[in-house]
């Protein structure tokens, strides 16, 4: 059976609401605090999810060679179509994360704003990081970004309405379930009579969970941060960053 993020749809028809243009200026600073917090200032990094290239293009720009991988063609032709008019040069490799590995190949690995935890098998989550682990190089760092499980169990609340400049409205409701390791969500989209609705999952990581997985893959060291500015992790922090570097 296909999982919710192997639907093109999904992406295609949430694109407007999931990556507008203020993201992809967060993304060059974004970029810019990755580069001081891992110490990486050049060389061959790994944007693994790069969805449109938010990240990716901000790496190029920046004078990195950058393997782009997705497995979502429609964000892969956003990608490009980005790569192209910012007149960057970017690899983009269509791959699912479980399968995409090129051992000792990058001294920089990305795996940003939750793009990690979607299969329905957890252990499919230690593979994809074993392939991260094994495409670094000796002394690659692997910065991983997701919302922490501290932060949510905080602010949890079981949904939210926006109204969007196009006038459609996004509900967006959320439901813990599978003993607090996994939410539900369920995005429902009302375009004029219209309503479609996006169900998904994804399991949820606590800062010492994410640590631990880091840890069996074979990272000697990792760090956590709330943000990519290098403020501490907890409850409080807006992001669960991870900073791990293999030996
Ligand atoms: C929330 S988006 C983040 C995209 C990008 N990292 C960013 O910050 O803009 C999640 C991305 O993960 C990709 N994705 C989901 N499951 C994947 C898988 N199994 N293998 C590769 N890419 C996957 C989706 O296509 C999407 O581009």
């Amino acid at each position: 059976m296909r999982e919710w993020f192997e639907d093109e749809a999904f992406w295609r028809e949430l694109y407007p609401y999931m990556f507008d243009e203020r993201r992809f200026v967060q993304a060059d600073e974004q970029v810019r605090r990755i580069m001081k917090l891992t110490g990486i200032r050049r060389g061959a990094v790994l944007d693994l999810c790069c969805g449109p290239a938010r990240h990716a293009v901000a790496l190029a720009r920046r004078g990195f060679q950058v393997t782009a991988v997705d497995r979502t063609r429609f964000l892969l032709n956003k990608a490009r179509r980005r790569a192209q008019s910012a007149r960057v040069q970017i690899e983009f490799v269509r791959a699912d994360m479980r399968d995409f590995v090129r051992p000792g190949a990058y001294r920089l690995a990305l795996n940003l704003w939750t793009s990690f935890g979607y299969f329905d098998n957890k252990d499919d989550d230690l593979r994809a990081l074993g392939n991260i682990f094994k495409s670094l190089k000796p002394g690659g760092v692997c910065v991983l970004d997701v919302f922490g499980k501290e932060r949510l169990a905080k602010i949890m609340n079981p949904g939210t309405v926006t109204r969007h400049d196009d006038g459609s409205l996004l509900v967006q409701l959320h439901e813990i379930f599978d003993d607090w390791t996994r939410i539900r969500n369920e995005w429902i989209l009302i375009k004029g009579n219209r309503a479609r609705r996006f169900p998904f999952h994804h399991t949820l990581y606590s800062g010492q969970e994410l640590i631990d997985r880091l840890r069996q893959t074979g990272f000697a060291s990792v760090k956590l941060y709330g943000d990519f500015d290098g403020q501490p992790y907890g409850p409080d922090a807006p992001r669960l960053v991870a900073v791990a570097r293999k030996q």
